[in-house]
């Protein structure tokens, strides 16, 4: 069996590719079955800077998947993507569920969506051993890199980061006017940063007025509904928009409006959502500085750069790691090609036994017996040194199916 994963993220593609190609979470369970068509099943990563796809298969047919989803065609999409199999498949996924391929090193957010990212893909098919479990260790060993490194200690969420660099932009936030848009987790650590950086002047914005106004008053704040933006817009001095939209919601007129009304006081706006919340356009108006999520590259390498102690620790874990669950995913493929072996050879032994008995239909009962015995016994003398072998080489599986014709 071939671990594979293939995926596109901030590293290997822009903000406009990565738009393109993300799946929103309520999209999910959908993507998911479209890959059925593709694969027997599979397990779906998708976090606003990177989509992955972990299946038992042929990366071709994990590309072809994308391709399909992106609407984009293989040889375009190719150039964004990277491609793992087997133990660096196992490592990539143990360092990005430990947050040490993040944009943000060390965030917390991603083990969550890994553990999301397999409960959603069990709801759609039945998941072999080997991918439940790799899912499963890779939550363990995030958690267990978190535990025993400080790469987290103080840790930053691309949400706080975004505020930081409104912080820079305006000063002291104290006594700022912000805005959020969205109300999901993005919105939820956004409005958490600011009211920790010291502002209380919050206002969010949703599209449920539900969530909005529980959100907000979590923060002593204020609620509005989407369709209120524009006032928003005219006496606020930061937004933080990151919602799960598939289209720009804020758009230039209504930006440029509100801007009409205050034109000297600036308005910094900080755009994480994948794809953007906001069109292009806006940066054009007077006093609006618009930031996207790939503006915050910046103040990530800064993050990574302290961190750079930690990394080595928790890289030590993660090797530790893959070579614990290579050796299990080992013995549990030796255990099933030990399964097939005895089996090939037993029915074998079954059949030439019941030819070779009916043509001396005058043995007795003890002669058949010893004549039972001993095709046993010729059995496992010859099954003994493939069986060992197999218990012992990482690479045994593959000789001996060829060796005994035994099907993958
Ligand atoms: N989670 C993170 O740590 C993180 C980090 C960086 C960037 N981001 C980006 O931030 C955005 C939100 O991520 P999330 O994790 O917060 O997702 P989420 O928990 O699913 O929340 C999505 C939010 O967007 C709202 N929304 C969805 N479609 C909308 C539409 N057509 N118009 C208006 N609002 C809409 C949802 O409203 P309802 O509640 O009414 O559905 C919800 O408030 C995504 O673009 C993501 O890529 C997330």
């Amino acid at each position: 069996m071939n671990i594979c994963v293939v995926g596109v993220n901030h590293k290997t593609a822009p903000l406009a590719i990565r738009g393109k190609i993300g799946i929103s979470s309520h999209r999910l369970q959908e993507a998911l079955l479209l890959l059925h068509n593709y694969v027997s099943a599979g397990i779906i990563l998708s976090t606003c800077n990177r989509l992955e796809v972990y299946a038992l298969a042929d990366s071709s047919d994990l590309v072809n998947f994308l391709s399909a989803r992106a609407d984009l065609s293989c040889s375009e999409l190719l150039p964004y993507t990277y491609t793992y199999h087997n133990e660096e498949a196992i490592k990539h996924l143990f360092k990005t569920a430990s947050g040490l391929d993040s944009m943000i090193i060390g965030e917390f957010e991603i083990l969550g969506q890994v553990r999301r990212a397999l409960e959603e893909a069990e709801k759609t098919h039945p998941l072999s051993l080997l991918l439940l479990n790799l899912f499963r260790q890779a939550v363990r060993v995030g958690r267990r890199v978190r535990h025993e490194t400080g790469i987290s200690r103080s840790a930053l969420s691309v949400s706080s980061v975004a505020v930081d660099l409104a912080t820079r932009v305006i000063g002291n936030i104290g006594y700022s006017q912000v805005l959020v848009i969205g109300t999901g987790e993005a919105g939820r650590l956004a409005a958490k940063a600011i009211r920790e950086r010291g502002s209380s002047q919050i206002t969010v914005a949703g599209r449920s007025e539900e969530r909005a106004s529980t959100l907000a008053a979590m923060l002593g704040g204020r609620s509005i509904p989407m369709n209120n933006l524009k006032y928003e817009l005219s006496i606020s001095d930061i937004v933080i928009s990151c919602t799960g939209a598939p289209h720009a919601i804020l758009k230039a007129p209504i930006v440029e409006e509100a801007m009409s009304a205050r034109p000297k006081r600036p308005l910094v706006i900080i755009d994480i959502a994948v794809p953007k919340d906001v069109e292009p356009e806006v940066k054009q108006i007077g006093n609006v500085f618009l930031y996207d999520l790939d503006d915050l590259t910046h103040v990530s390498e800064l993050n990574t750069q302290q961190r750079q102690s930690e990394l080595t620790n928790a890289m030590e874990i993660v090797d530790e790691e893959v070579e614990r669950f290579a050796s299990w995913w080992q013995a549990l493929e030796a255990k099933s090609n030990i399964s097939a072996l005895v089996e090939k050879a037993e029915n074998i032994r079954q059949s030439q036994l019941t030819l070779t008995l009916k043509k001396l239909p005058r043995l007795s009962d003890e002669e058949r017996a010893n004549i039972e015995t001993m095709t046993m016994s010729m059995m496992q003398k010859i099954l003994h040194e493939p069986i060992q072998y197999l218990k012992k080489n990482k690479e045994g599986s593959q000789i001996i199916n060829e060796l005994f014709g035994l099907k993958k």
